[in-house]
């Protein structure tokens, strides 16, 4: 019978370990099913996303791993959700190891090695030091400036 694999997150500025993870978990069964977190649901849980929901879906539903994707609006949904989809296996990466365990009385709990050195919150780090960095040379040239007309009179 198909084997049906489900996990859950919010996937922006979506990276090789994202793409790792899906790989991985689309090996582990026969269709992927992805909940994604809405932005009501990010911002209970303190993430403010760079991509909207529709655009993250989009890109979801453009990956040759995923079936389907649907979204993610609070903490207690996965029981139904796992019901409704008939799924196998529950897998997250292992940032989350353990904190799903609950689950294992209707399905099989999987957590997965995260891949190392790369995450969305890394990726909006680099991003604002790359923009500080701008920023510091755009308030340079204006100091410059400042200093030249000052000369001028
Ligand atoms: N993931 C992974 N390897 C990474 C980053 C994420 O396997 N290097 C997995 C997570 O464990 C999770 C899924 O990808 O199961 C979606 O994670 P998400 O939180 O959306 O991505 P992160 O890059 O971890 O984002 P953040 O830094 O905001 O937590």
């Amino acid at each position: 019978m198909a084997k049906t694999v489900l996990t859950y997150g919010t996937f922006d500025l979506f990276h090789v370990g994202h793409v790792r993870l899906l790989r991985r978990l689309r090996q582990m069964g026969d269709r992927l099913i992805v909940g994604l977190s809405s932005e009501e649901f990010n911002s209970i849980k303190g993430k403010k996303t760079v991509i909207p929901y529709e655009f993250r879906k989009e890109i979801l539903e453009s990956c040759r791993y995923i079936d389907k994707v649907f979204p993610e609006h609070n903490w207690d949904q996965k029981r139904s959700d796992i019901a409704r989809e008939r799924a196998d296996i529950f897998a997250m990466g292992d940032d989350w190891a353990g904190k799903f365990d609950n689950l294992s009385d209707i399905c099989e709990v999987v957590y997965l090695p995260r891949t190392s050195d790369v995450s969305t919150t890394e990726l909006k780090k680099y991003m604002n030091a790359v923009n500080q960095e701008k920023l510091g040379a755009i308030r340079n040239m204006v100091d410059v400036l400042q200093a030249e007309l000052k000369a001028v009179g």
